[in-house]
């Protein structure tokens, strides 16, 4: 069965195709390689044995994208990661992020619901919660005004999809809302590539003990939490990748219990910031240069899933442990800096 991986070179999409591979999937991935690198084709074909059909293609070209789906009329789903994700840069240019992340979005639904199977699996995010009300955070939660024109998007491309179904009965879409993906894969063949600075912690955390980074900042001691650092739920990226499948064979089978649905993706537990540090310096052996900084603007204390949808609904559980996501995240920075 041929799946439509788009973004399928970055951090999430290439883990994930490498579990759609495993399971037996034929795989086609549409990259502009805006944030990846064509290597990483080479890190899932030593994974698993294949090596996925590749078209590099901005989807932001809607002509190409029609074009692509008329030569690739037997795709029985689409997981659409690619977009761009960076918050603080989607401040500065709005613009960009809108039409990245929503005219991609519109020109590939477009062409889903011209496909005999119309089945979608979509990138959301837990950012859509702003700062809950209530911990562990449940699905029916209040979507919460967005931080950023990057949140913004995950929340507008939500209800597009959910406008979409209500008028498409044969169109079948999965929203699922990633807490924090952390890790690689336990090869070391592929993992997360930050272009730049890291916008999120276990990257800064490894290229700081890899010497990339003097110090780590850690944002805040104060907020009301018991060791007053932030609180996440962070999520291997395996497991992540594993969900994705589970979905999206949800749909294939038809055992869906509605045309959309949404699902937390999270373990279930909150770890402060010094937490991931402890587990860090225990799995690595390496100390490392961290100071406590003042509060950053936007952060909000505290974000982890109530995941008993997700585990009794979809029958997806995330496996993996924070200490399993440090090693393999810091196994993936000692390959990349040859150290
Ligand atoms: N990583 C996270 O913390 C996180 C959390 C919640 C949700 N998400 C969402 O998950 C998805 C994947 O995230 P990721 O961390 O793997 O990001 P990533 O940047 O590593 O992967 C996205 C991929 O999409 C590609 N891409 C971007 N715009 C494109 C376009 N116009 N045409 C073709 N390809 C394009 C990029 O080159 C990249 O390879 C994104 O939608 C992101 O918003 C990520």
């Amino acid at each position: 069965m041929k799946v439509l991986v788009t973004g399928g070179l970055g951090f999430i999409g290439s883990h994930t195709v490498v579990e759609l591979q495993n399971k037996g999937f034929e795989v086609v991935i549409i990259d502009d390689l805006s944030n990846s690198s064509i290597d990483v084709l080479e890190g899932i074909t030593a994974i698993t044995g294949k090596t996925p059909i590749f078209e590099k293609l901005d989807l932001k070209d809607k002509l190409k994208v029609e074009t692509f789906f008329n030569a690739h009329k037997d795709i029985v789903g689409v997981i659409h990661f690619a977009a761009s994700k960076a918050v603080g840069e989607s401040v500065e240019k709005p613009l960009l992020y809108y039409e990245n992340n929503l005219n991609t979005l519109i020109y590939m639904l477009k062409s889903v619901l011209g496909l005999q199977a119309s089945n979608f699996i979509f990138s959301s995010s837990c950012t859509v919660y702003g700062q809950a009300d209530a911990m562990p955070i449940l699905e029916n939660a209040p979507v919460k005004p967005a931080e950023s024109p990057y949140g913004n998007t995950k929340q507008i491309g939500e209800e597009i999809i959910k406008d979409t179904c209500k008028v498409n009965d044969n169109f079948n879409a999965i929203s699922l809302r990633y807490f924090n993906p952390v890790g690689a894969h336990e090869s070391a063949k592929i993992g997360e590539l930050p272009l730049g600075v890291p916008q999120n912690l276990v990257p800064f955390i490894t290229q700081t003990a890899a010497g990339l980074r003097e110090q780590l900042s850690v944002f805040g001691d104060d907020y009301p939490t018991p060791d007053g650092t932030c609180i996440r739920d962070y999520i291997h990226v395996v497991d992540l990748a594993k969900a994705h499948v589970i979905a999206l064979q949800r749909l294939i089978d038809k055992t869906n219990a509605s045309n959309y649905e949404v699902f937390n993706i999270g373990t279930g537990k909150g770890s402060s910031v010094l937490e991931v540090i402890k587990s860090f310096e225990k799995v690595s052996g390496e100390k490392l240069n961290y100071k406590i900084a003042p509060r950053r603007a936007g952060d909000i204390t505290k974000a982890y899933a109530d995941t008993s949808k997700s585990n009794n609904e979809l029958g997806w559980k995330a496996e993996l442990t924070l200490d399993d996501a440090m090693r393999s995240a810091w196994n993936w920075e000692k390959k990349i800096r040859n150290l």
